[in-house]
């Protein structure tokens, strides 16, 4: 369907055009003084300039050219030169009929549907996941359902960290613990035992352990360096120790990923790159873009334009070596010659930033990518404690996502927890704490730090997931109600189909206009956020969607009306806004329980 916003410009084109003007100043807003009118056109402003005549006459021009249409009530002209719209009442009936009757409340979806990947999770084997991860995953995994609601073909990658200086630490201790197991054996011909010489308990305390002793002890950090070339240059027990370490980490990692209900479509790593870094180095190297500088091998990649200096981009180091430069790049390689993909988005921290514009810059000078390929970083802020300082336990540690999860749940509160079966309590909890989390997360900017307040995200009033699920609820228990009190009505309503009316334009109270206004809204919020890759746009819109339901379900007793036309209405714009919440938190990650 097309938005309420391009019905709107579209009237205002034309009358810009009638009056003389250049149509594409007919561009139409949602209205930011919502007391005075629902829409805006602030053309005449940008126009006086091109045309040297006052806002004030062009804007009276162009509501006198208006076309002949049955979607705009009031128009007004305001100094100096706004003008202010309303509209019909039965257009916004007419409106929310059809999305009523359209698949997904009549979204267009992308008329080309173009193949993303995103970049997003990118947690490293052997490390628990920690808060730090928690961004990655929760924004990644909304931008993945946005596009693809969006209509684009999205494929979701976990970008394992598995091949950089954390394995050769790991390597190193363990040749130190367990010197006679026969990957240390380099005389070795057998096969290695399919039973990992460790657990995952054991991993867990390894790595933290080695990567402690590497910041004392030069020698030992100069063994881990050389363990990581050497399992990078194919010594077949390294590898096979690298496949062990993936092997046990990865079921854990997939069993986090599942409690936030996120999940890749593909879970491969760093590793999986390297067979491409060989060719690719090849053809940096003779097209004469790599040359060797200190040792390393390095692309320049600073431009005219900048104002701060970039250094180049590290190919390998000096002792041959890839680092974390090398396998984004052949890992664009890889995903060149897969997938061919349109756009490549990276959901990392924004302390990033520099990697990436010099891997950016390296893949499109070398031809790593097509110069069409949009490459785009997702840079996000720092999840902070209340003292403003990066989150940490109450003991000063960093948090296991594994903890945060549960401590979340465990201030989840809910009326009548008593009565309730431990199971049902328990995945309650689950579902209102994840919809806490997320929504906690991406109400914010991504670009923003925020607080990590678990009391204000598990609260069920004010800006919160638990909220909106509130009002889900709310809606759901009416809903039910009513079909109990009037099966009739629920009956002619869902077999009505498409065909019949059953919004009704004699709104009772002005608050059911305002939430039939937003509601038509919900393209266009969508859109949005689907083209500036800002979740946060939908979350201001269902906190909106849910204050107007409340303050209209404050207003309008619905449960005590008894005229059929009227119930009909109420029922289907419920059912409308109950509908538009669900498609929205869907995308955002969480979902809605029946009861709360
Ligand atoms: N593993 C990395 C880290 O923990 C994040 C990976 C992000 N993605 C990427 N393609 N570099 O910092």
């Amino acid at each position: 369907m097309q938005t309420v916003i391009d019905v709107l410009s579209e009237i205002f084109s034309k009358a810009f055009a009638n009056a003389g003007y250049d149509a594409g100043l007919g561009r139409v807003v949602v209205s930011a003084r919502p007391d005075l009118c629902q829409f805006q056109c602030n053309g005449a402003m940008s126009a006086a300039k091109q045309y040297r005549k006052a806002p004030l006459m062009i804007a009276n021009d162009v509501i006198a050219a208006l076309p002949e249409n049955d979607v705009v009530e009031t128009v007004s002209v305001v100094a100096p030169g706004f003008v202010n719209i309303t509209v019909k009442d039965e257009f916004i009936c007419r409106y929310l009929e059809e999305m009523r009757a359209a698949p997904d409340c009549g979204f267009a979806k992308a008329e080309n549907p173009q193949t993303i990947i995103i970049d997003y999770g990118g947690p490293n084997v052997a490390k628990p996941l920690h808060v730090g991860h928690l961004r990655s995953a929760v924004i990644g995994e909304c931008l993945k359902r946005l596009n693809r609601f969006a209509g684009h073909k999205v494929i979701a990658d976990a970008h394992l960290g598995d091949w950089g200086l954390q394995m050769g630490l790991i390597i190193h201790e363990l040749s130190l613990r367990q010197p006679d197991l026969p990957y240390f054996d380099e005389n070795y011909q057998g096969e290695y035992p399919t039973e990992p010489p460790f657990g995952l308990k054991d991993l867990e305390e390894i790595y933290p352990y080695a990567s402690g002793k590497s910041k004392e002890d030069e020698a030992y950090l100069e063994a881990a360096r050389r363990a990581t070339k050497e399992m990078q240059d194919g010594r077949r027990g390294y590898r096979a120790l690298l496949r062990h370490i993936i092997g046990v980490s990865l079921p854990d990692l997939k069993r986090n990923y599942a409690r936030l209900d996120v999940d890749f479509d593909l879970w491969l790593g760093e590793s999986d790159a390297d067979p491409y870094i060989p060719a690719m180095v090849k053809m940096m190297q003779d097209k004469g873009f790599a040359y060797k500088s200190e040792g390393a091998l390095v692309v320049d990649v600073k431009e005219e334009s900048d104002t701060a200096p970039i250094p180049p981009c590290i190919i390998l180091k000096s002792d041959g070596s890839a680092i974390y430069e090398t396998t984004d790049l052949a890992t664009l390689v890889q995903r060149e010659q897969d997938f061919h993909p349109d756009r490549v988005m990276y959901v990392v921290d924004k302390r990033q930033g520099l990697h990436f514009e010099r891997v950016f810059r390296c893949a499109r000078k070398t031809g790593v990518v097509r110069p069409e390929t949009e490459l785009s970083f997702i840079g996000f802020g720092t999840v902070n404690g209340k003292d403003g300082k990066p989150f940490k336990t109450r003991s000063g540690g960093t948090m296991k996502l594994s903890e945060l999860l549960d401590t979340v749940e465990s201030k989840v509160a809910i009326k009548g927890e008593e009565e309730m079966d431990a199971a049902e309590l328990k995945e309650l909890k689950q579902i209102i704490g994840l919809a806490a989390i997320k929504y906690g997360d991406l109400m914010n900017p991504c670009e923003s730090n925020y607080i990590f307040d678990i009391d204000k995200f598990a609260s069920f009033e004010g800006n919160t997931g638990p909220y909106i699920l509130y009002t889900m609820v709310r809606i759901k228990s009416i809903l039910a109600k009513l079909k109990e009190r009037h099966p009739d009505i629920s009956a002619a309503l869902s077999a009505a189909g498409h065909g019949a009316q059953q919004f009704s334009p004699a709104f009772s109270v002005s608050s059911e206009r305002e939430l039939a206004l937003s509601l038509t809204r919900f393209s266009h919020a969508v859109s949005e956020a689907q083209k500036k890759d800002a979740p946060s746009l939908i979350c201001s819109y269902i906190y909106e969607i849910s204050n107007k339901f409340n303050i209209f379900y404050h207003d309008k007793k619905i449960l005590a009306e008894e005229n059929k036309d009227t119930l009909r209405a109420l029922v289907a714009l419920i059912t409308l806004t109950l509908n538009v919440l669900d498609i929205c938190i869907n995308i955002l990650g969480f979902r809605a329980p029946d009861k709360m």
